[in-house]
């Protein structure tokens, strides 16, 4: 047999945020200590869509399972992620067939934007398709979770809820509202393009370490439950303001982990209270950043490109990335190879 599909998916910036996987639960599973809330991204400047697009074919002719992300082939601790997500799809499909995959992003790999939320969606979408698995988006997204969390809420697109459940099938992502539902929109301020110290996988693990971490998680799920209502409300200042809060709470448990972890640089805060600065002056737009230096400014649509204007005159900005919700990632006949 020869079977190929491919699938494109996008990035997503958590408003409420995944840190820390159960301790009740096999860590492999990726099930998160509280639930988290998600806008799926679209780039719209210079084509950059924040999209990955992945091709996977298996054949009986292949001897050995191989992965190519943006030209390079992929090493042992990167194969056994993709192998989380593919092994149980070709179980519950019954192939035992090897696998040709290859993925890239449109946005540069080296901008510090992480790409394993569309990365891990895409790859579940076009694995099932290819594998001939008929799976609910619901469904879809628990595979997705096993290559990263965040992908979880990737196969979705507008803005998504990701339960924390008490098993893998329970453990999923649901749309919100589609893209058109909700009015908000988010510039991206590079500030460093580099790679992080810490991988966010083996962060999840040192957050246990936190004497904070506790407080978090129960205010965390508070604050996805917030989030959500507040985005049912169509109330853009309340997501704001509890999106900032949650992420303060996020990076206070990192930077009192064991070791710190500290994701900010100096360039973070400055802009941390440039984005203050611009609200107080009338501005209304809420930071919130991930598992790295660079700034998400979360913005009502209209105000987008004076944001983008806004930050590009920082010093410390080597580049805005304007973007809106996207719709859900897809099944496409554009392959790779
Ligand atoms: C800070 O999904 O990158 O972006 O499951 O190990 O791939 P893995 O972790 P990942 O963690 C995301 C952490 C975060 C917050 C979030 O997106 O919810």
């Amino acid at each position: 047999m020869s079977v190929k599909s491919s699938a494109v998916a996008h990035s997503n910036i958590a408003l409420a945020k995944y840190w820390g996987r159960s301790l009740d639960q096999n860590p492999d599973l990726n099930i998160p200590s509280n639930d988290s809330v998600s806008m799926t991204k679209y780039g719209i400047r210079h084509g950059i869509h924040l999209q990955t697009r992945t091709a996977i074919a298996f054949s009986d002719a292949y001897e050995e399972d191989r992965a190519i992300l943006e030209g390079v082939v992929l090493s042992r601790r990167e194969m056994e992620r993709i192998l989380r997500v593919v092994n149980p799809l070709r179980e519950y499909a019954n192939i035992d067939c090897r696998f040709r995959m290859m993925s890239r992003n449109d946005f540069p790999t080296q901008a510090g934007l992480a790409s394993s939320a569309s990365g891990f969606a895409a790859l579940a979408i076009a694995a099932a398709d290819a594998l001939g698995v008929e799976l609910s988006k619901e469904e879809l997204s628990t595979y997705a979770r096993l290559g990263s969390g965040s992908a979880t809420r990737s196969i979705h697109g507008g803005f998504v809820y990701w339960y924390t459940g008490d098993s893998h099938e329970t453990c999923y992502a649901e749309q919100l509202c589609g893209p058109d539902d909700f009015g908000m929109s988010v510039v991206i301020a590079i500030i460093y393009g580099g790679k992080k110290d810490m991988p966010s996988d083996l962060g999840h693990e040192l957050a246990y370490t936190s004497p904070f971490n506790e407080v978090r998680i129960k205010r965390s799920q508070e604050q996805a439950r917030e989030i959500r209502k507040a985005i049912l409300d169509d109330d853009f200042r309340k997501v704001g303001e509890i999106a900032e809060e949650n992420c303060i709470y996020m990076h206070a448990v990192m930077m009192t982990s064991n070791p710190p972890l500290f994701y900010w640089h100096a360039d973070t805060l400055r802009l941390i209270k440039s984005i203050q600065k611009m609200r107080k002056d009338g501005l209304e737009c809420y930071f919130t950043i991930d598992a790295g230096p660079n700034v998400h400014c979360l913005c009502r649509p209209e105000d987008l490109y004076e944001i983008c204007k806004m930050l590009e005159k920082a010093e410390c900005v080597s580049k805005t990335i304007p973007a809106r919700p996207a719709g859900d990632s897809y099944v496409t006949k554009e392959h790779l190879f």
